[in-house]
């Protein structure tokens, strides 16, 4: 058996896989200059740089450049002059320039969605080793405790509590979870604060609440499969931004968006991004915000991991630079308390009215009991002593793991150390196919989720999303050098 040392990676081929996949640097480049012609910022006439010119302002390499000004070329908005370069030509309506939403998926063993069935669905079978699910251990939680607040929630809860926590949500829960931004330095109006069916319902009544069919709303890119899903079942269509694995959202890749398309929302996460683990520093959220301010672009903000930090503080979401009420921060108790409660919450600024009313429309309320027992348990204290507890767990897990990759995966695997949440986004090396080891390591009573889970257009294969949030037990010990075996590590 040998020993490997493998240090945690910045993924440069992750990025450039993604960003191919997605927005292609020629086509970031094409939307940059596309966007100054449409402001008029590049009057029709002028000439562009020449391709030696792109390469000293733009960091970008002449083909990339070439590539980029074939685009404009073909969106009419700019003609090549012989041997003089390439010049903006007269004004075409905007529909004409409009470039194709989304890459056109490349073949695959099978589609996002049914993919993803069948990887929560392998989860369930009982004596799968985990590492494909999306929650942490349950063992992790402290529910004896919690079914006391239930218990006693329940005998105490006044009946009419029933139907006046309609559909706002129990009016305890959310004093609670307004104290809870009190303390990390963010209040929020509770009147503001709704209670939801754990937060994918709030992120769905979010984007309900500012978009309508048709519309364009940008997406990460790869992003959490619940957004992909809602954004297809509402027959919006995304863009996709691309996501670096250490710095995040691509704030240019989505200016050039928000300059090219009449975009409604943008979703994201600012915190422990699922799935590749990536937190914005502040001065990206707040250049996120301030970016999405100007275009007046609300910001859905997915936030279900920022209680999972290893660091001291809660890392502050975007919503703590939100001045106009136009970022919906999205939260729950899914996964930090109790995941089969069903209860997540939106302080949803601006949009809070309209939200209510969808929810009254949809689901009216959420469990009152279940909430009940939450504002019980939270009120009683515990909460912070046990998400200490947790974070230490996940912490240890975190080590755990990143050893077992060191020792057990082929050369050429990289990730990158997170610093909060229970997900590792692995790189595997050139030529392996994530979906294939997907199917082998179900064979083995394996569960792992293959990259093309966290994309529409199927991108992501050789990217692997593993769970460290399970005790390292005998089976995850044993599932480490068998997966590492499938990849043809060393042994
Ligand atoms: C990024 C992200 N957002 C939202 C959710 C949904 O959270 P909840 O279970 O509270 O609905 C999940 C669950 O996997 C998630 O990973």
């Amino acid at each position: 058996m040998t020993q490997r040392s493998f240090t945690a990676l910045h993924c440069p081929r992750a990025r450039r896989a993604q960003t191919e996949a997605v927005m292609k640097r020629y086509e970031a480049l094409a939307f940059s200059f596309a966007a100054q012609i449409r402001a008029g910022e590049i009057p029709t006439g002028s000439r562009l740089p020449s391709l030696r010119q792109i390469t000293s302002q733009h960091g970008a390499s002449q083909s990339t450049g070439a590539r980029a000004y074939y685009l404009l070329e073909q969106w009419g908005l700019i003609k090549a002059r012989d041997r003089s370069g390439f010049y903006v030509a007269p004004a075409v309506s905007s529909t004409e320039i409009l470039p194709s939403p989304q890459t056109v998926p490349e073949s695959s063993n099978a589609d996002p969605f049914s993919l993803v069935f069948a990887v929560l669905e392998s989860v369930q079978q009982p004596g799968t080793v985990p590492l494909g699910s999306a929650f942490p251990s349950p063992q992790l939680f402290p529910l004896p405790r919690l079914a006391k607040s239930l218990c006693y929630a329940a005998r105490t809860q006044s009946p009419w509590s029933t139907v006046s926590d309609l559909p706002s949500g129990n009016a305890h829960l959310r004093q609670q979870i307004a104290l809870r931004y009190v303390a990390m330095g963010m209040p929020q109006a509770t009147e503001e604060i709704l209670i939801t069916s754990g937060a994918l319902e709030a992120l769905n009544l979010c984007l309900s609440a500012v978009t309508r069919p048709g519309d364009f709303v940008a997406v990460e890119s790869p992003s959490f499969y619940g957004c992909i899903h809602a954004v297809e079942r509402m027959g919006l269509k995304a863009i996709e931004i691309p996501v670096d694995c250490r710095e995040g959202i691509d704030l240019i890749a989505l200016e050039a968006a928000l300059n090219i398309y009449d975009i409604r929302a943008c979703w994201a996460m600012t915190n422990f991004q699922n799935p590749t683990g990536v937190t914005l520093t502040v001065q990206k959220k707040k250049a996120l915000v301030e970016l999405l301010t100007r275009y007046q672009v609300p910001l859905i903000e997915d936030d279900v991991y920022g209680e999972l930090h290893f660091g001291h503080h809660y890392p502050l979401p975007a919503k703590a630079f939100d001045t106009q009420g136009l970022v919906m921060h999205c939260s729950s108790f899914s996964k930090t308390l109790a995941p089969g409660y069903r209860i997540g919450w939106v302080s949803a600024g601006r949009f809070a009215e309209k939200i209510k009313r969808l929810k009254l429309m949809t689901t009216s309320s959420s469990a009152v009991p279940a909430q009940a027992g939450i504002a019980d348990y939270l009120s009683h204290g515990g909460y912070d002593k046990h998400l200490r507890k947790l974070r230490v767990a996940l912490e240890r897990q975190l080590r755990q793991m990143e050893s077992a990759l060191t020792r057990w995966f082929p050369e050429g695997s990289s990730w990158i150390r997170v610093e909060g949440g229970y997900f590792l986004w692995i790189e595997l090396p050139v030529g392996v196919d994530a979906f294939e080891l997907h199917t082998r390591a179900i064979a083995n009573g394996i569960s792992v989720a293959p990259g093309a889970m966290f994309s529409s257009t199927r991108s992501f294969r050789t990217n692997v999303r593993l769970n460290f949030g399970h005790p390292w037990t005998v089976n995850l010990e044993e599932a480490m050098p068998a997966l590492g075996r499938i990849l043809g590590g060393p042994t």
